[in-house]
């Protein structure tokens, strides 16, 4: 169907990275200590330096306390280290449990007809239902477990219409990380710039020039009407 998805992989060590929309990070905790500094601001261990805001050349000029602004805690008291907020922050994301959907088994017939044809038309190709997790020493909840994600976790051209002229790591312009579907019934805007709050639509734009979905959206277009509800049922009830 015209679809070969690429992982993203890290500068440093090769390895393949999996979390954010262009699978730029390798694990939670990159992910926490950079948006406590990109986002919120707040130097850390990982990025212990302040971004420039007036920006640069005048780099320094918020600059009016020591960093990192968040560390981890030598507590002399109990000879004890005490986490840095980025550390329990990127705990408290790996903990959070997988959404759960309205339905698995005995599901209604719509929602199972349109479970069918998201396989079927090749949805599934890329919105991979499930895998399972590695063995982990962290917690039996995370070691050896189905996760119910709907993702291949692998990055693909998306096209023009999608593209927004940003590189992450070995993702260009117009390459995303296939959207996880779980919990999509509870989300209100969708895609990487939340363009849409309307699932037909959200699916329509994944056709455009060079986008590797093109196939797969000829096949949605041609169903019926019925079916299109069918599909539609199905992802709500994720
Ligand atoms: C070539 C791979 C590919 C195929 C095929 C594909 N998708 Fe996607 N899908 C993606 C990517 C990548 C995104 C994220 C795009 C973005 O954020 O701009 C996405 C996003 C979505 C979203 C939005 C999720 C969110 O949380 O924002 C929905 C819904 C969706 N896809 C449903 C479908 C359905 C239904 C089909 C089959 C008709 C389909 N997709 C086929 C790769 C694919």
């Amino acid at each position: 169907m015209g679809i070969a998805g690429v992982p993203n992989r890290s500068g440093n060590d090769g390895s393949i990275t999996r979390f954010g929309w262009k699978a730029q990070n390798k694990s939670l905790l990159i992910f926490s200590g950079e948006a406590y500094n990109v986002e919120m601001g707040i130097t850390n261990e990982l990025f212990p330096n302040e971004r420039g805001y007036p920006p640069n050349p005048i780099p320094t000029s918020c600059l009016v306390n020591p960093t990192p602004e968040d560390r981890t805690i030598f507590d002399a008291t109990r000879m004890d280290l005490v986490p840095s907020d980025v550390a329990a922050f990127a705990n408290f994301m790996r903990f959070l449990d997988q959404p759960i959907p309205a339905c698995t088994t005995n599901c209604s017939p719509p929602i199972q007809t349109g479970r069918m044809l998201f396989k079927a038309i090749g949805c599934a190709n890329c919105h991979t239902p499930s895998m399972t997790t590695d063995k982990s020493e962290m917690a039996d909840g995370l070691s050896q477990v189905p996760a119910n994600l709907f993702s291949d976790l692998a990055l693909h051209h998306m096209g023009g219409r999608l593209a927004d002229g940003i590189s992450q790591g070995n993702a260009g312009p117009d390459q995303f990380r296939t959207a996880p579907l779980w919990g999509l019934g509870q989300r209100v805007f969708f895609m990487h710039d939340g363009r849409s709050s309307n699932l037909i639509h959200a699916i329509q734009e994944h056709a455009g020039p060079g986008s590797e979905s093109n196939r797969v959206i000829e096949n949605f277009d041609q169903l019926s009407r019925q079916n299109k509800q069918n599909l539609i049922l199905f992802l709500r009830s994720l």
